[in-house]
């Protein structure tokens, strides 16, 4: 099969992005006074802006084109009808079917996952019910009223982001531990009352070090605090959420306390599912399924609404444009909401996991630049900090700028706080330009030169539907790039080595001994950290 990147519309799209002639925003705006209208989608309570991009006519054109060379209508419903589009792993990539699908109850395809989903979801409903109304009660008989999920990756990202964003006040403590850094799960056992704490332990392999570690120290932890055995902890304790029951049940946890998902539900699109527990028990299990709604609404959306007028679609390919065809390696993501503080790091693993690789599903090497790294922080912080960078270096960072109108207990956002948010955009896309003044008068140090790119997905209302939507909206996103970039989004191969690698040189730092298996650099680094662990233990 012709390679994408070998078409001719390809490569009038890279001539097109080089072209001293491209006009910049300002003058895109100049000559198209409607642009703002003619470049902005809505879908629910979400509205996409991409005017400030510099894209004009013949480049949106090439770029949709490209998408139709990408057959990227056809991939979209192999995607959903379960088609197993993880080349890599043999598997179909079913997220979308985790959502409610009330529109596609009377379709009998994918009934046998339907039936799955509906039993774990009929699972944590009840549970949660029970959990709200304060009827689980932990090994000592104290009602349990706080949550700690250890999970790492998807198994923690998703989940926390949305717990943090949406909690209300009166609503259920649930704190999250990822890391192997036992300074991240500590205080969090200090912090809590042993008898009225639920663990869960989400890990999708039960295999993850960082949560099999956490999760042996929380079980010795609660026997030593409660003074009770470890199946008696476990019984009362612990949960798990997990695509592998049998090693969850080995470890312990009681089939009635495994909440079940499957192996076609990708990691870090797993929230969806029971690895979103902790969203329904903090939030109540209505707004669990607020969220699966209005991932559904996006969902429905993307795989009906043509091209042109699909959210995912122009957010794809806008993106697409900066990273291979205008060279900008990196993305970054802005939320003018301090609630959505933990959206950039989903995102990094949701994008960079996703679409960082450079081999193509016919396992061919690639020569152009795939996801862009992702980053980002809250505004006005960033303000202070690195946005001098986006105005003025001579890097240019394409930016997603999300802004809230109002919050889930329809509060207002401050609206110095939208005015400092249109205020960046401006400048990024406009410069000092914006303002009637003498150039002459100004030094050149002085200049913000603008023609800076930057979307703005603005929310009337962030609530669970409207944060659902946006959830989906970036996975369809990572995608649709996916299928342009020819790569497999949904496997991390390349994750694997540094897993195996750290079993060794673990091996290598317990050995007492000084024969070290590791060589070259690593070996200097092993010898020095056995020298300095020596020397303390000395003293
Ligand atoms: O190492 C990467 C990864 O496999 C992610 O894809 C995943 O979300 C995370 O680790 C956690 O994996 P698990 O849920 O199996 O513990």
């Amino acid at each position: 099969m012709p390679r994408l990147c070998n078409s001719e519309t390809w490569k009038n799209l890279e001539e097109h992005a080089r072209d001293p002639e491209l006009e910049p925003i300002e003058l895109l705006f100049k000559k198209n006074p409607n642009r703002s209208e003619q470049f902005h989608l809505k879908l629910g309570g979400l509205y996409l802006d991409y005017s400030r991009n510099q894209i004009d006519d013949k480049a949106l054109n090439l770029l949709l084109k490209l998408g139709e060379k990408a057959h990227l209508k056809e991939q979209i419903t192999a995607m959903f009808d379960g088609k197993k589009i993880n080349v890599t792993e043999n598997k179909a990539a079913l997220h979308t079917a985790l959502r409610h699908n009330k529109n596609r109850l009377s379709d009998n395809s994918l009934s046998k996952e339907r039936e799955l989903i509906q039993k774990t979801l009929e699972k944590m409903q009840l549970f949660c019910h029970e959990f709200r109304s304060e009827k689980i009660l932990g090994a000592t008989g104290k009602v349990i009223n706080t949550v700690i999920n250890i999970g790492i990756g998807g198994s923690d990202l998703g989940p926390k982001l949305v717990y943090s964003t949406l909690k209300k006040n009166n609503d259920p403590q649930v704190l999250f531990a990822s890391n192997l850094d036992i300074s991240d799960l500590d205080p969090k056992l200090q912090e809590v009352d042993p008898e009225k704490t639920l663990f869960i332990l989400a890990s999708k392999t039960f295999t993850t070090a960082e949560t099999v570690t956490n999760a042996n120290v929380a079980v010795d932890w609660l026997c030593e605090k409660l003074n009770i055995n470890k199946t008696k902890a476990l019984r009362h304790h612990f949960l798990a959420t997990t695509a592998n029951p049998g090693i969850a049940k080995e470890f312990g946890i009681e089939s009635g306390n495994i909440f079940e998902f499957w192996d076609w539900v990708g990691g870090r699109y797993s929230l969806w599912s029971a690895v979103g527990l902790p969203i329904a028990m903090g939030l109540g299990y209505e707004e669990f399924e607020a969220l699966l709604e209005g991932a559904e609404e996006m969902d429905l959306h993307f795989e009906n609404e043509p091209s042109i007028t699909n959210m995912p679609i122009m957010l794809a390919l806008v993106g697409i444009w900066h990273t291979t065809f205008k060279d900008h390696a990196s993305h970054a993501i802005l939320p003018y909401y301090e609630r959505l503080s933990l959206l950039p790091d989903y995102l990094q693993q949701l994008e960079m996991e996703s679409n960082g690789k450079m081999v193509d599903r016919s396992e061919t090497a690639i020569s152009y630049q795939t996801a862009p790294i992702i980053w980002g922080s809250c505004g006005t912080d960033f303000q202070h900090s690195f946005a001098q960078h986006l105005h003025q270096s001579p890097t240019v960072t394409p930016c997603d700028i999300i802004a809230i109108i109002k919050d889930n207990k329809d509060q207002k956002v401050p609206k110095s706080l939208l005015a400092n948010c249109l205020a960046q955009m401006e400048a990024l896309a406009f410069g000092s330009q914006i303002r009637e003044r003498s150039e002459k008068e100004m030094k050149a140090s002085r200049i913000a030169e603008g023609n800076r790119p930057s979307n703005l997905i603005m929310i009337d209302r962030l609530d669970a539907k409207t944060l659902g939507s946006l959830l989906a909206l970036y996975e369809h996103k990572v995608f649709v790039q996916g299928v342009i970039w020819n790569i497999n989004s949904f496997d991390q191969w390349g994750v694997e080595l540094g897993k195996s690698l750290a079993n060794s040189i673990e091996n290598d730092l317990e050995d007492t001994s000084n024969s070290s298996k590791v060589v070259g650099s690593t070996k200097n680094i092993i010898d020095r950290i056995k020298m300095v662990d020596n020397r303390s233990s000395r003293q």
